[in-house]
């Protein structure tokens, strides 16, 4: 069953969707050469920690750190560690929060300093297809319709889009139903409502749709080694559309 959220349980989502779209404007200044994925861990849990919430992905099925650092062909689940970010690199660093047992989830990719045409049209384009699929959502709409929003966006600019993964609902739990895909049928799939709250996060690749994991059991790499952006936002629907819960 699909959640609608009371008024009273919206306001927490709000809060905990602020807390995770401060995180990532908090962070922005320190993503230069030199900084570690670790460091970005510490920095990004000592922030949330300071606003009241707590780090959603922390021990989440026994996940290690506190976000989530995917590096260049890392697509998602990179684990932060003492990996040294270099100029041409890009990070996608997804965060969620809770706050009061409510959460926010939104994942944002960055380079770091200059990057390859090749990564900046991957970022480009990856974020266009966030929103290409937000724009469809509306009381009433339909969760293939997001899908197929994405998934014909993604392939007119000739990137791989990522099926293993989906976008979720979001709520009292960081994934609830329904799962929402990044291809899809239009006119398919669980109808939205307003009051429902869900996270959509296309992972489009330079090269090959096709994905491995690592032997950490966690980080998802690119089976071609190209490029992978990652870029999410949790979302209210309304009426007549969405309000965007993770702002930053
Ligand atoms: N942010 C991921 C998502 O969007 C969840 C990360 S799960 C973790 O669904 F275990 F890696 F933390
Ligand atoms: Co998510």
């Amino acid at each position: 069953m699909i959640k609608i959220k009371t008024p009273e349980e919206i306001d927490l989502l709000r809060i905990a969707g602020k807390i995770v779209g401060d995180t990532h404007h908090y962070l922005q200044p320190y993503l230069k050469p030199g900084i570690t994925t670790g460091e970005i861990d510490q920095l990004a849990e000592a922030f949330i920690l300071a606003q009241g919430a707590t780090a959603s992905f922390k021990n989440y099925q026994g996940y290690p750190g506190s976000v989530c650092t995917s590096v260049n062909d890392e697509v998602v689940h990179g684990i932060p560690s003492d990996r040294v970010l270099q100029a041409g690199d890009i990070i996608g660093i997804d965060i969620g929060a809770n706050y009061k047992g409510y959460h926010g989830d939104s994942a944002w990719t960055y380079a770091i300093g200059e990057v390859s045409e090749e990564k900046q049209n991957l970022m480009k384009y990856t974020e266009e297809a966030l929103f290409k699929g937000l724009s469809t959502i509306h009381d009433g709409a339909r969760v293939g319709d997001i899908g197929y929003a994405i998934y014909t966006f993604a392939r007119k600019h000739n990137l791989g889009v990522v099926r293993e993964l989906v976008g979720h609902g979001v709520g009292s739990n960081i994934h609830e139903e329904p799962d929402v895909p990044n291809y899809g049928k239009k006119n398919t799939g669980p109808i939205l409502k307003s009051g429902m709250v869900i996270a959509v996060e296309p992972m489009l690749n330079a090269g090959t749709h096709h994905v491995c994991i690592l032997e950490d059991d966690w980080t998802i790499v690119t089976a071609d080694g190209k490029p992978s952006a990652h870029f999410e936002h949790t979302v209210l629907v309304t009426k007549d559309g969405y309000e965007i819960l993770t702002k930053r």
